[in-house]
Formats: structure tokens, C-alpha cells, sequence
């Protein structure tokens, strides 16, 4: 709905901006104070708007050439003066660094506002400068990837419906394990692909897979056997997560030395999630694999707030509601669990702490709130063995339409005895316009109208040394 005000607005203005004369040259010269385009402005949008703002991609004009900007001057300055572009949900006055932001900064916004209010002349070609190599190739931001993974057949997606998640596999061809240092998603048909994510897994015990790449038989397509099954195989849990894909995201860039393990043997499995358009489509998904330029000494892990990290496989997972422990014993297995108790109706500053305490060295690389429309907050903070708290990352003001990966820009190492917490606050009451049902009491699952709690966070263990070629064994695994 959001969107589709905004398109309107966008209607408008194109309508109003046409019937005003574009900027001469010598206009631009009569005051030599006014930023141009190309000498000014050019640069600010390569760095933080193409990436969305060209062809082929999720934003609805491109913002490369002057003949492209010219009719939406009035709606750039507005939407860079209120931050709302390009969107950013990290509160800029805390917490870490981010290598990945592309907020702009006030003398750049002064700059854009200038432009725009002195006519938002052109200036010199001369002064243009190249846009960014990916802006003319609309396939992969990188060039051509190493190696390319692809769903395992032509998806159909019905026109109409609330479709579920679709789980399929592609089997890993080689022979040993490798490593990605990046990973880049590529829809064939982005229209429909609402998210997707990948993960390196092992198919259940006796499993097979049909020809589109679906477990034949009982347990097909189930999703409710959560984060055990993702560890399947793996001797550090989280080594299953490879990437999430959103419009707008779904290319990670590991540091060189590190990387996502793409084991031998195993598969790749797809949870991806279509939207249905209005008539039928077709996608086939791929996924773009960089190998690692540097020997891998530690691999990348993603985990949740909450789940224990990173040796503690057997762990159960620590959550805070509204400020109490919920953990419970399994009476079958006698491991304790937790499970995070639906969201009451009404209810206003629901609060889930994920607490992670970390027994071994570990450091941490980027970090990913996901929680749908009754997120309100999300903010990670260490607490040190010393007791003081820092601010690593704070979201204020969750946007569901922007799922955005944090990246530190300088990788942060936590000792052994800190506690990471992911703070996560809810608003299911009417004060929340994007609520979309304040009376009901909301469960933990895959449709924007339930909820979910994933604090992802990235990171790996500092004893780690896979040039060793050494097989540590955890301490306390079984
Ligand atoms: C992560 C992708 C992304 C980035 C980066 C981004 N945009 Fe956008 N932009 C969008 C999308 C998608 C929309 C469509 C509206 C929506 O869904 O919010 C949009 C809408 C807009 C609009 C409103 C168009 C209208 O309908 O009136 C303007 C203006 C705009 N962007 C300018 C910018 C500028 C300027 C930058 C850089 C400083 C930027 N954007 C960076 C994705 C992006």
C-alpha cells in the first residue's frame, strides 16, 4: 500500500515538473554558486542511489544520466531531506560504523538541496563522471560470478493466491568443501520473488528429491523443524546459512581470508517465498558464487541473538520476554528450549531479548534485523565481561519494506565472557498503522501478518584456522 501511495505521488509530480522549463546553460552560469549535476550531484547519487536507481533494478526511475533525474528534482530533495532515501534504518548518532551505508551526509544533502533550489542545472559534461562498472550490467553487480547455482527448474507461480514458502534443492557438485568470499541472488523475475533464503543443508535421512527439485514424500516442505535441521551435518552451528535475498539486497561480500562454506556433498536449499502477480509467471532464481582470493582461515557463521554461539550446539535458546527467562525443559529429550509465546492483541512494547553468551573469542562482521509489520525495534548490544554496555547497532524505527544487512565497517572481536543481546520490540496495538490486525494474537511463521524474531548475526570463531587443516573438536560437543 505504502508503495503504491508513493508511485501515485511520484505520478503527480512528473505531471507538475513537466510544465516548468528545464534549467538553460546560461542560466547555470548567471550563478556560478549553484552545484551542477554533473560536477556535484553526479557523484552523490553514484555512491549511494544507482545501486537501486538504474535499470532492471527494484526503484521506479533510474537516476544516472541528467535527462533521467531531471523530472524527479523535487521529490529527491524531499525524500533526502527526510532520510527517507536512500533507506537506512541504522541510528546514525550510535552505535558501530558501517561500511555498507549509504546515508548521506548533511554538506551532501546541503549540496542536493542547493542544486535543487537553484534550478538543478546540468553543468558541464566534462565534469560527469563514470557511473559505476554494475550500472550497465544488469545480471550480477560483480561481473561474471565463479560458479553459478540455479533453482532446479522453471518455478510457475500462480496468478492468484497466498503462496507458502517453496523448499528446493540443487545439489553441491564438488568434490571438496569451498568457499564464497561473495554471494549475489539473482531473481530471473524479480516482480515475484518476495524473499528467498539460501542454506547449505544435508536432505533428511532417505529423502529424494522430484524434478523440480521438492522432497518427495511425507516430510516435504516443512518448515516447522526449524534451526535443528539447519545445523544438519555442519560441526558449527550456523554454518548453514549462506544468504537472504530481499529486493533491494541479495549480494554479501565476506572479507577476504573468510567466507561461507559451501560444503561437498551437501545441498543448497531454497526457501523461497513468490508473490503472486495477477497472472502467471515464471522464475528460475540463480545464485552467484565469488571463490575466495585468500585461503580461508574462518568461516563465516550466521546465527540469531538467542541461539547459543558458537560452541554450545546442544544449547538451548536463551530468550527474554518482556524481561523474563521463558526457557522450558523438553520432557522428551530433557534439553532445554524456548519457545517465544505468541504476541498478545493490543499489546504495545512486546519485548524479546535474544541473549547469546559467548564462550570463546569470537568476531563479529554484520548484522540483519528481520521482524515483520509489528516490528517496531531492533538494536544489538554487548554486554563486556566488565558489565559496561556498548551499542553495536540500533534500528529505532523498523522499516518492513527495507531488510537491510548491517556490515561493521572494522570487524569487532568479543571475548569470551561478554553477552550479545538482540532487543527486539513489538507494537501490535492500534497505534501501529501498518498492524494489520491489532485484535489478534500473532504467531511466530512465514506471512508478513505473523511475526518473527531473527536477530542475524554474523560472525566467526577466533581459534578457528581451516589453513591448519586441523578438525578441532568443540568442547562440549557430543
Ligand atoms: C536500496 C535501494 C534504494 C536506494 C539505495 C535508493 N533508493 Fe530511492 N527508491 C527506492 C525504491 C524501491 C523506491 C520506490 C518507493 C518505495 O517503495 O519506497 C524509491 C523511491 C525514491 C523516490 C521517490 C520516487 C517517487 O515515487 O516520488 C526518490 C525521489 C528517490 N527514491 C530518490 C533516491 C535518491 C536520491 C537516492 C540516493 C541518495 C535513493 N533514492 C536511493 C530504492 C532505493
Amino acid at each position: 500500500m505504502k508503495r503504491v501511495l508513493l508511485a501515485l505521488t511520484a505520478t503527480a509530480l512528473v505531471a507538475t515538473s513537466f510544465g516548468s522549463p528545464v534549467q538553460t546553460a546560461d542560466a547555470e552560469a548567471a550563478s556560478a554558486s549553484v552545484p551542477t549535476f554533473t560536477k556535484d550531484v553526479a557523484p552523490i547519487f553514484n555512491r549511494s542511489c544507482v545501486r537501486c536507481h538504474r535499470p532492471g533494478q527494484i526503484a521506479p526511475m533510474a537516476l544516472l544520466a541528467y535527462q533521467d533525474v531531471r523530472p524527479w528534482v523535487r521529490s529527491i530533495k524531499d525524500k533526502v531531506v527526510s532520510r527517507e532515501m536512500p533507506p537506512w534504518g541504522a541510528d546514525r548518532t550510535r552505535g558501530m560504523k558501517f561500511r555498507n551505508d549509504p546515508s548521506l551526509t548533511q554538506q551532501e544533502i546541503d549540496t542536493i538541496v542547493a542544486w535543487a533550489n537553484g534550478g538543478a542545472p546540468k553543468g558541464d559534461d566534462a565534469d560527469m563522471p563514470a557511473p559505476p562498472a554494475f550500472a550497465s550490467d544488469s545480471r550480477w553487480t560483480n561481473g561474471e560470478p565463479d560458479y553459478v547455482f540455479q533453482l532446479p527448474a522453471d518455478q510457475i507461480i500462480p496468478a492468484e493466491g497466498e503462496l507458502d514458502v517453496s523448499n528446493l534443492y540443487t545439489k553441491i557438485p564438488f568434490t571438496e568443501d569451498r568457499f564464497a568470499e561473495a554471494i549475489e541472488i539473482r531473481p530471473s523475475n524479480p516482480r515475484v520473488v518476495h524473499h528467498l533464503g539460501a542454506y547449505v543443508v544435508d536432505l533428511p535421512k532417505g529423502a529424494q528429491l522430484d524434478a523440480q527439485g521438492r522432497l518427495v514424500g511425507e516430510r516435504s516442505n516443512r518448515e516447522d523443524e526449524g534451526g535443528d535441521r539447519e545445523q544438519a551435518g555442519f560441526e558449527l552451528a550456523g554454518a548453514s546459512k549462506l544468504i537472504s535475498y530481499v529486493p533491494g539486497r541479495g549480494l554479501e561480500v565476506h572479507r577476504p581470508g573468510t567466507g561461507k562454506r559451501l560444503a561437498a556433498g551437501k545441498y543448497v536449499r531454497w526457501a523461497v517465498h513468490y508473490n503472486a502477480t495477477g497472472k502467471q509467471e515464471i522464475d528460475r532464481t540463480k545464485l552467484g558464487i565469488w571463490f575466495n582470493t585468500k585461503p580461508v582461515a574462518h568461516e563465516v557463521l550466521t546465527r540469531q541473538a538467542g541461539n547459543p554461539v558458537p560452541t554450545d550446539r546442544m544449547g538451548y535458546n536463551n530468550y527474554l520476554v518482556n524481561g523474563k527467562e521463558i526457557a522450558t525443559e523438553d520432557p522428551r529429550t530433557g534439553r532445554r528450549r524456548s519457545k517465544i509465546p505468541n504476541i498478545p492483541p493490543y499489546a504495545e512494547n512486546w519485548t524479546i531479548v535474544g541473549v547469546t553468551p559467548i564462550t570463546e573469542p569470537i568476531t563479529l562482521y554484520g548484522l540483519s534485523p528481520h521482524m515483520h509489520l509489528r516490528g517496531k525495534s531492533l538494536k544489538w548490544v554487548v554486554v563486556w565481561p566488565d558489565g559496561k554496555e556498548d551499542v553495536i547497532l540500533d534500528v529505532p524505527k523498523f522499516d518492513f519494506n527495507w531488510q537491510i544487512h548491517y556490515e561493521l565497517e572494522t570487524p569487532l572481536r568479543l571475548p569470551a565472557g561478554s553477552k550479545l543481546l538482540g532487543i527486539g520490540v513489538y507494537d501490535n496495538s492500534l497505534r501501529n498503522r501498518w498492524n494489520p490486525g491489532p485484535h489478534l494474537e500473532v504467531y511466530w511463521a512465514e506471512q508478513s501478518w505473523d511475526e518473527m524474531y531473527q536477530a542475524f548475526t554474523e560472525y566467526s570463531i577466533d581459534s578457528q584456522d581451516l589453513a591448519k587443516l586441523e578438525t578441532r573438536r568443540l568442547t562440549n560437543q557430543q
